[in-house]
């Protein structure tokens, strides 16, 4: 089975597609990684990788007539330089789609590869993010370094892991787009936040490296280590 991964915050555009595809693209050098996007209404994965948005109704009939996802999910699924994507969900699928067809989604994916990152919707509104928060193994939270953002963020973690019953340790918090670390607050985060807490610099580079370093970090298992080292042992012999 493998580990679910949502990226999801309190509020919008705090950066977490940003994370996601970072964090995907990190994972999939060891393993088989999955982005699939839920920001279900308006889906923004599909355009970072130039991709058309597929019509889902055939994963809503499947799921009503308690079919095997596998037959129809192979049209959503893209690969690009080794990175498996699953398009998001449109208007239309938000019509039709509640908590437990993106539950059959993620049942499936987490079959099938070792790594599903989902980017999410902001917020708690919605049965996409329902599901991917329920389903995951770590969730990672965004958020900016503003207190009004890292105090909203703490109340969102606190209110959706009692009402969802979600463990609180799941929660990771990932504070995004540091401009100066000595200028943060660093002592009002850490008091307002409870769980684990990552900084991703300021800029497109900074994102792959930090994120890179999250990754080494959480997720680096035996295996992955072994190839990571032998892929440097090599790159020093040429
Ligand atoms: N660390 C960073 N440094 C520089 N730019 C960043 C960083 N993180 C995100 N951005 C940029 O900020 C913008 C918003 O980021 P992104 O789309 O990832 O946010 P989001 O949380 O997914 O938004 P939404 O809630 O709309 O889905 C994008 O243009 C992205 O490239
Ligand atoms: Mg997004």
């Amino acid at each position: 089975m493998g580990k679910v991964i949502s990226i999801w915050s309190a509020g919008g555009g705090v950066g977490k597609t940003a994370v996601a595809i970072a964090l995907a693209e990190n994972l999939k050098k060891n393993r088989k990684t999955v982005l699939a996007d839920f920001k279900e209404i308006t889906p923004h994965v599909h355009r970072h990788f130039n991709l058309p948005l597929t019509d889902k109704s055939d994963i809503y009939e499947a799921v009503l007539n308690d079919q095997n996802l596998e037959e129809v999910m192979e049209k959503h699924l893209h690969r690009k330089n080794g990175l498996w994507i699953m398009t998001g969900f449109g208007l239309d699928s938000f019509m039709e789609f509640e908590a437990r067809h993106f539950s059959a989604v993620l049942d499936f994916l987490r079959k099938e590869f070792d790594y599903v990152v989902v980017d999410t919707y902001g917020g708690i509104f919605l049965s996409s993010v329902y599901s991917a928060l329920k389903h995951s193994d770590v969730i990672f939270a965004v958020s900016t370094q503003e207190a009004v953002n890292i105090e909203d963020t703490a109340e969102m973690i606190g209110f959706v892991s009692s009402r969802w019953v979600i463990d609180k340790n799941k929660f990771k918090v990932i504070i995004n787009e540091m401009l100066d670390k000595k200028s943060a607050e660093l002592e009002f985060i850490q008091k307002a936040l409870e769980n684990e807490i990552f900084f991703v610099r300021q800029g497109q580079k900074n994102v792959v490296r930090d994120v890179g370093r999250i990754v080494k970090t959480l997720f680096c298992e035996p295996q992955g280590k072994r190839f990571f080292l032998k892929e440097v042992k090599l790159g020093g012999v040429n």
